[in-house]
């Protein structure tokens, strides 16, 4: 069976929590991950080459396939990962959403766990509701809705960093400078696991 973790990166912090979702899926026996990027839209691609960072970024996942909606349909579990754009999903994210309205009409998604996990630049610039309104749409095509309950190693914390009940997260500070510490990626490594055991026991 297949967990498909889908993602979008500019600078680099989903991508990075995307691997430790990716490896958490892998750890259970008898699950694959299937890894797909959200297409970027052609006016952003043509800018990035004249930055420096955003083009490292670009570099490192320019050959990881591009989520088709055939993706989407053939998984048994599905964990969507974006970075906030003003406390909600980025429009590359959305745009996916927005062309499975034929999922929708098959009812292809209904019954499938899914899992979320962000990024924001700020503390409090979307760490809770960019999940939050990601779960609308999801619960619109009938998904259930997989979170990161507290017994999860590094969840009851008070430190400027991610982790969230609603999905794994990280804060990548107001220039992107900072990078995700250890217990950000640790949580987004049980999402991706709690995702594919629970796909696992929904299939029999
Ligand atoms: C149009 C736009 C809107 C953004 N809105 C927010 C926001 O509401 N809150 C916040 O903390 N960061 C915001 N950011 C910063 C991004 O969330 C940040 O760059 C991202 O989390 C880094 O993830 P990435 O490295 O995977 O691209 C915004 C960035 C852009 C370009």
């Amino acid at each position: 069976m297949k967990v498909l973790v889908v993602y979008y990166s500019l600078y680099g912090h989903v991508l990075q929590l995307a691997e430790s979702v990716v490896a958490g899926v892998k750890s259970v026996a008898g699950v694959d991950a299937v890894w797909r990027r959200v297409q970027e839209f052609a006016d952003i691609e043509k800018e990035i080459p004249q930055h420096e960072h955003a083009l490292a970024v670009w570099n490192r996942q320019k050959d990881i396939p591009v989520c088709t909606l055939d993706d989407l349909r053939e998984a048994d579990g599905i964990i969507f990962g974006t970075p906030t754009r003003f406390g909600n999903m980025s429009a590359q994210m959305k745009r996916l959403f927005d062309s499975g309205v034929k999922l929708w009409l098959e009812g292809a998604l209904e019954g499938k766990p899914a899992g979320i996990f962000t990024s924001t630049a700020t503390t409090h610039g979307g760490q809770e509701t960019t999940p939050f309104t990601m779960m609308a749409p999801l619960l619109h095509l009938g998904m259930i809705i997989v979170g990161v309950p507290y017994s999860t190693t590094g969840m009851l914390h008070t430190e400027g960093r991610g982790g969230t009940p609603y999905g794994a997260s990280t804060v990548a500070g107001s220039s992107n400078e900072l990078q995700p510490p250890p217990a950000d990626l640790a949580i987004a490594q049980a999402l991706g696991r709690r995702v594919a055991e629970v796909a696992k026991k929904l299939r029999g």
